[in-house]
């Protein structure tokens, strides 16, 4: 579980406001969820046999005897959010929600415990036009965020009959090659053999490189549902790599499941992974809904953003206002309000803690602000402020302060820009 500190915030909200502003742009609402839900839930939409229900929840009794989990992943309390809110009733959604998630996974690089996702969720749409406007999105979104580095790799898991009869194939397949079989794919050959294809063992690679493939098992309505997926997704030109074995660790997928994948992540990496779960909504006693969505890790994408160099840099303080006296120290605070007042979003600080000239202009000069503006008792008395600029040489000048407010901004499109901001226009 990471603390995210000052240093690595402008990756993380740079990363937020554009998701933001893209789920704007494709008509996707937000909904905020709780962070615990029944734990039952969990078990009967991620499945029993998986490795998140088997071994990775926070679960815990309350006080009242309830046993309760910490969410592993946002799905099935947007699901269970939009039954017990009577959201359905043949109505359609398109919502996306963000926060964090836990597992107690094997820690590695790129696994977190305590993990953050942007969640995705498109209920009511039978697709495949849909399943096109997600991934569309996020490839927009990786174009925008500077990622370069990004596979798209797709699968269809079919429909759950088609499924049934290939996972009967599979079990027949892995159980004449039982002795071949690791102990965690000996495991799930009772309860989730699709997931041995996922298996990282490299000993087992040849074994499962001969396993029947999925593909072959399709049903006609989901391979045509591929299919146009596929046609479309090469006229949007966005590149993609079927891979059979894509079958993902959650039960509730049928037909398309897809993967972002970066070679810059190493071991771990998918950066966001989703599907359809078209029987999700009916198993948990609902009304059938079809529905798709993704999630993408967000300490992952930023990891990519830190690997691309694609990170914003800081904005620095446009003004920092040093003041000597009790009453200048005064009079620094109402400026710096009326300054906030004319200067919406950018940042003006007054120094705070008090400290002799010197000082002030040493903590003025490593704040990164563009101006100083300067009030002393001298200057208070023939009611003006003194006005440096800290990023170039130059002398101090001098504005009456009734004019102060409405000069300042344009002394500031004067003033050569901090050398964050400067990095960042270069950028654009
Ligand atoms: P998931 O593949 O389990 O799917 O997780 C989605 C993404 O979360 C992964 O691609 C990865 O980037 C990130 N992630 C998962 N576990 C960790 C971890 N321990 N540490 C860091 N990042 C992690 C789901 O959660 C589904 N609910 C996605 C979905 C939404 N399917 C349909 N709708």
């Amino acid at each position: 579980m990471n603390d995210v500190l000052p240093d690595q915030i402008g990756a993380w909200q740079h990363l937020e406001q554009l998701a933001r502003r893209l789920f704007c742009a494709y008509g996707y609402e937000e909904l905020r969820l709780p962070v615990v839900e029944h734990t039952e839930l969990f078990k009967r939409s991620i499945g029993e046999f998986t490795d998140i229900v088997e071994k990775e929840m926070y679960t815990f009794q309350d006080v009242g005897g309830d046993s309760l989990t910490l969410r592993p992943e946002a799905t099935a309390g947007v699901a269970r959010a939009v039954i017990s809110n009577g959201l359905l009733r043949g109505a359609r959604h398109k919502l996306w929600c963000s926060g964090p998630m836990f597992r107690h996974e094997r820690p590695q690089a790129g696994r977190y415990r305590q993990f953050h996702q942007i969640d995705v969720e498109a209920l009511g749409f039978p697709g495949p036009d849909v399943d096109i406007e997600l991934i569309a999105l996020t490839a927009r979104l990786w174009r925008e965020l500077g990622l370069t580095r990004v596979r798209l790799m797709l699968n269809s898991l079919g429909t759950p009959a088609a499924r049934a009869g290939y996972r009967e194939r599979l079990v027949d397949y892995f159980r004449a090659h039982e002795d071949k079989l690791d102990e965690d794919s000996r495991r799930r050959l009772a309860g989730n053999p699709l997931r041995i294809l996922d298996s990282k063992n490299p000993h087992m690679r040849a074994l499962i490189d001969a396993a029947p493939l999925l593909t072959d098992y399709l049903d006609a309505e989901s391979r045509a549902h591929f299919e146009a997926l596929c046609a479309a997704l090469e006229g949007l030109g966005i590149p993609y790599t079927v891979n059979p074995r894509l079958v993902r660790g959650l039960d509730y997928y049928s037909r398309t499941v897809f993967e972002w994948v970066s070679d810059a992540l190493g071991s771990q990496d998918a950066v966001c992974s989703g599907g359809r779960y078209d029987g999700l909504i009916a198993q948990l006693g609902a009304e059938s809904t079809p529905a798709i969505g993704f999630a993408m890790g967000m300490e992952r994408c930023v990891a990519l953003m830190q690997a691309a160099g694609s990170v914003p840099a800081a904005s620095s303080p446009e003004l920092y206002i040093v003041a000597s006296g009790a009453l200048a120290e005064r009079e620094a605070a109402r400026l710096a309000e009326q300054l906030r007042d004319v200067l919406p979003g950018r940042a003006v600080l007054t120094n705070l803690g008090g400290g002799n000239f010197k000082t002030q202009f040493r903590r003025a000069d490593r704040s990164g602000a563009r101006l100083a503006l300067i009030l002393g008792e001298e200057e208070l008395a023939r009611g003006v402020a003194g006005v440096k600029p800290l990023r170039r040489e130059g002398g101090q000048s001098e504005c009456p302060l009734p004019l102060l407010a409405e000069r300042i901004g344009q002394l500031l499109e004067q003033e050569p820009l901090g050398a964050a901001a400067r990095d960042e226009l270069g950028r654009g």
